[in-house]
């Protein structure tokens, strides 16, 4: 009886020996070596092969995930999520035999750890052509790159972009280069396909001048509709774009005299009760042109002389650049002086109000934004993606009684904060001024005046003053000069 017992606490005993040296020999290594990343990985994780023909997938284990389980290999199982489209073997041998998607596992025999590759059966990419080898682009301007892919037939199509230097030109994801500052820049192209197949061009971006010969580009009145008295007088304004213009001279004319006639200067005089159209034109016959409706004395009054208004409407959120910490000067959207903080298009906003003696408005939205870089960056983008009018909470009185307006407002994502999409959405800028001006970190006016002037056909859109963040508490003499000699 002894012995028998003894034998059984033996035979229990060497069990449960067995037991531990397998958990801990098949679990201790794999746990340290799961916190350094994933002890397997496969030398492919997406290809893509014809019908009929075989790729060797090639597992690597991490070192420190062997097992000691007394086999030279560490065995790893192979499987397919479709083995009716690939089959893999034993050795991780895939064979593709009908058109679709499978995703092959390799895992580590006894554990649940493994890695993947999405393989897809059908034709893979044979050659990425890019319409051109170099770009040559101005700070501020985007180029959307076109590409060709060979066969038409690839079963996966996407493709990804890659910049070596983003700050002189990014990429997006679907290929828009933007040029940021001036430099040159290789963007490369990839399928996505697992092929391997790239294509690459070279971005040469230069600083944004004028150019040296400029023909007359535009011609604006500043007022699209007048009404006038019979009898009264209205002087109206041609500014002739861009400023430097060879020939800036412009020639008026009426289309119905009898109702108003113009002088050289432009001066309108109402003659009689009904319409008639002034136009100015460049020698290039560029041109522009009011509409004047004349009431008879006894009707409407004009509009006094003198009741140009001007209001500045800006937004802004000024943000931490790292949560806790504000950084006043360098990076962040805040602008130190002295003892008080403020955003940066709030100080412009400001600056211009003085200056040109405007009203001034903030756009305040219903819901806040945090004052957390990180937050708000993704909120923005948020928001961005979903084409989203987030709402305004305050309302501008009597918005009509205002014929220019500037609109100030930070660059968020390469764009306006799309708060300000609700904002033109709101209000109506028929017959109106819109001057621009973005605060920045280096996207300058990112294309929104040509945005704002697609909102606003009916409006006048000035070309934009742009403002890098960095620069925001020396630019005075800057703002100043522009509101001076602004131009369309
Ligand atoms: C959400 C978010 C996105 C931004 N995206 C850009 C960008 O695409 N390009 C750029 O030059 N600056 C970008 N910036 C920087 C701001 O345009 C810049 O700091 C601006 O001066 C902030 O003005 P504010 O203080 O009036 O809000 C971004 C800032 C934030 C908060």
């Amino acid at each position: 009886m002894d012995v028998v017992k003894r034998k059984n606490r033996y035979g229990k005993l060497i069990i449960f020996a067995l037991m531990a040296l397998f958990i801990f020999g098949q679990y201790a290594p794999v746990q340290a070596a799961n916190k350094t990343g994933n002890p397997i990985t496969l030398n492919r994780t997406v290809y893509t092969l014809k019908k009929g023909k075989s790729i060797k997938l090639k597992a690597t284990l991490d070192k420190a995930a062997r097992i000691p389980s007394g086999t030279k290999k560490q065995a790893v199982i192979w499987k397919s999520s479709n083995s009716k489209v690939a089959s893999v073997s034993g050795n991780g041998k895939v064979t593709a035999k009908k058109n679709g998607k499978t995703t092959i596992t390799a895992r580590i025999k006894g554990t649940k750890i493994k890695a993947s590759s999405r393989i897809t059966v059908g034709t893979p990419v044979s050659k990425i052509k890019l319409s051109g080898e170099t770009v040559s682009l101005k700070t501020g301007e985007e180029f959307a790159l076109k590409t060709t892919i060979s066969p038409k037939k690839a079963s996966v199509k996407k493709l990804t972009y890659e910049s070596s230097s983003p700050e002189v030109a990014a990429v997006s994801k679907k290929g828009v280069v933007r040029a940021v500052s001036s430099g040159t820049a290789i963007i490369r192209v990839t399928a996505a396909d697992g092929s391997g197949k790239k294509a690459s061009c070279t971005v040469t971006v230069t600083e944004d001048t004028v150019p040296t010969i400029v023909p007359v580009s535009s011609v604006v009145l500043n007022k699209t509709q007048l009404n006038l008295k019979q009898g009264g007088e209205k002087q109206l304004v041609a500014t002739v774009g861009p400023s430097d213009a060879a020939n800036k001279s412009v020639k008026w004319e009426s289309s119905n005299q009898a109702v108003a006639e113009v002088s050289d200067n432009g001066t309108v005089k109402a003659v009689a009760e009904g319409t008639a159209v002034i136009t100015a034109s460049a020698h290039n016959n560029v041109h522009a042109s009011c509409t004047v409706t004349v009431e008879s004395v006894s009707g409407q009054p004009e509009e006094p002389d003198g009741s140009e208004k001007t209001l500045v409407v800006y937004f802004g959120t000024p943000v931490q650049e790292r949560s806790g910490q504000v950084d006043g000067i360098s990076s962040a959207s805040r602008t130190a002086e002295g003892e008080t903080y403020q955003g940066n298009t709030e100080y412009i906003a400001e600056m211009i109000s003085r200056e040109t003696g405007a009203d001034l408005f903030e756009i305040v939205p219903e819901t806040a934004y945090a004052d957390v870089y990180e937050t708000v960056r993704d909120l923005a983008q948020q928001e961005q993606q979903q084409n989203a009018r987030p709402a305004i909470k305050n309302e501008i009185q009597n918005f009509s009684q205002y014929d220019t307006v500037y609109v100030g407002y930070p660059i968020w994502w390469s764009d306006m904060p799309q708060i300000l999409y609700t904002f033109f959405d709101t209000y109506d800028f028929s017959g109106k001024n819109i001057i621009p001006f973005s605060t920045h970190g280096g996207s300058g006016l990112s294309g929104t005046v040509e945005r704002i002037k697609n909102l606003e056909p009916q409006a006048v859109v000035y070309q934009g003053l742009a403002i890098r963040r960095t620069d925001v508490l020396n630019s005075d003499s800057r703002v100043k000069s522009w509101i001076q000699n602004r131009e369309m």
